[in-house]
């Protein structure tokens, strides 16, 4: 994706059960030992194996080579630093859940439950795998955007009343200017869970316009500033 970018190409013998993850390990252990790559799992939990295939952000666990055109084009993530080959540095994304502050903050009581609702499901179920982050056309032009990945886990904040700073949370995501999001549903699309992303940003947008914090011409937008 640069001048440096480097594509080598092999021919391997493939079953259709196969996943882009296991030729990745036939790759490494019969053609090319340098190749680098990351996996954990192996089974869609832990999100580590994220890669572009066919130009596509995938789990390349979750990837079976018969639902794959051929040839079959592997690549890193978009909009990730590349630290070798195929890994690419996940701090990145690390670094913008700091930034809008995604975690909680407990009140001092006993609650433990609160009744969820799908969507406030959807944001505990992230697996932080980046796909998302990876399709979105936003960072091409701004980097201080919060980014689908961040804005879905913070929406249970925002909901959860054990949280004691639900309206800072919200004030997050004004911050992590949600509004210039162009509602392409890229995120949607690739989150290997099905977690829709932008369906959960559209319910932040309304609240921000709900409590006054931003006005709804100015969300939808393509302000870049
Ligand atoms: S819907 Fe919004 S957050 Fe999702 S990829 Fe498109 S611009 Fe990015
Ligand atoms: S929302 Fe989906 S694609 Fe994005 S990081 Fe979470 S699991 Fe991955
Ligand atoms: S190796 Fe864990 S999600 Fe693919």
């Amino acid at each position: 994706r640069n001048h440096e970018s480097l594509f080598k190409e092999f021919d391997v013998a493939l079953e259709p059960n196969h996943t882009v993850l296991d030729i990745l390990y036939t790759l490494k252990e019969n053609y090319d030992p340098t190749l680098s790559f990351r996996s954990m799992c192996r089974a869609g939990i832990c999100g580590t194996c994220g890669v572009k295939v066919n130009s596509k952000p995938v789990l390349a666990c979750k990837t079976k080579v018969r639902e794959l055109e051929h040839p079959i084009t592997i690549e890193p993530l978009d909009n990730l630093p590349i630290i070798k080959d195929l890994v690419v540095d996940h701090s990145v994304l690390m670094e913008r859940l700091k930034k809008l502050r995604v975690w909680y903050e407990p009140l001092g009581s006993n609650l433990q439950t609160f009744k969820t609702n799908p969507m406030v499901d959807k944001s505990f179920e992230c697996i932080a795998c980046g796909l998302c982050d990876a399709s979105c056309p936003v960072f091409l032009t701004n980097q201080d955007f919060g980014g689908p990945m961040s804005f879905l886990r913070i929406y249970k904040l925002t909901q959860d009343p054990r949280h004691s700073k639900r309206e800072d949370s919200l004030l997050r995501v004004k911050d992590g200017h949600l509004q210039l999001c162009t509602h392409c549903k890229n995120c949607s699309m690739v989150c290997p869970l099905g977690l829709m992303p932008e369906s959960i940003i559209k319910f932040e947008e309304a609240e921000l316009i709900k409590k006054g914090l931003i006005s709804q011409n100015l969300s939808n937008s393509f302000d870049f500033f």
